[in-house]
């Protein structure tokens, strides 16, 4: 297996749906529009984490290119929750990428209490032999529901996966708590981006 040439491709993929993600971003600030898209970020797994998920799920080497999906993995973080559908309608009107599948864990939060909008596309990258066709996995999320996930997955790895039934209950209460916030923030959405507005123009 040679790794660099493998990865190659995906961290392509990376930069460039950062570059396009970015420039979303730039244009709604641009035209003094609230934009829907807060911060983007960006990793291709790391080799270990490849191996790890390849084990787990019994994938051989040869198939992890069609079965793990998310060795691109682009993160999108709104400031509220309707900025979240705003950003998936915009990625479903694009045509330089295919949406092989969506899943909405925010209309159906998952049983550990993580909420967020996922999608799984192909994105066709030119390399110096052709076309290539790379699977990607989109995150979109709110700031309150990655501030949520980001402390879940500390805890995941700092128990290897066996978050003790006490901690698991307080952050079930704590995804509650960011799902409250997230209701919140959208019914004072007005009032905020219109101190945005205020705060931008000094
Ligand atoms: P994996 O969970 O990665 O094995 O893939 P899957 O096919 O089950 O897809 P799923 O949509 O469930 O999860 C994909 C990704 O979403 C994960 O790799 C995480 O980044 C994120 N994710 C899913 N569930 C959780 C969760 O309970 N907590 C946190 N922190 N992240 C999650
Ligand atoms: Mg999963």
């Amino acid at each position: 297996m040679n790794w660099e040439e493998f990865l190659a491709p995906y961290a392509q993929v990376v930069e460039e749906l950062k570059v396009k993600l970015k420039g979303m971003r730039k244009q709604f600030v641009h035209e003094s529009r609230h934009s829907p898209i807060e911060f983007i970020t960006a990793r291709v797994k790391p080799i270990p984490s490849i191996l790890e998920k390849a084990e787990r799920r019994q994938v051989p080497l040869t198939n992890i290119a069609e079965e793990i999906q998310d060795i691109a993995g682009i993160r999108v973080v709104c400031q509220f929750v309707d900025d979240i559908y705003t950003v998936v309608n915009m990625l479903q009107s694009r045509s330089d990428f295919t949406i092989i599948s969506e899943k909405d864990y925010i209309n159906e939060k998952k049983r550990s209490g993580y909420r967020s909008y996922h999608m799984t596309i192909q994105y066709p990258v030119e390399t110096i032999h052709g076309r290539k066709l790379v699977l990607a996995e989109l995150q979109i999320r709110t700031l309150a529901m990655n501030f949520w996930a980001t402390n879940e997955h500390s805890l995941n790895y700092k128990y290897e996966g066996r978050i003790p039934v006490e901690i698991e209950k307080r952050l079930q209460l704590a995804a509650e708590a960011a799902f409250n916030l997230d209701e919140e923030m959208s019914k004072i959405k007005n009032e905020i981006q219109e101190a945005n507005r205020m705060f931008h123009r000094l």
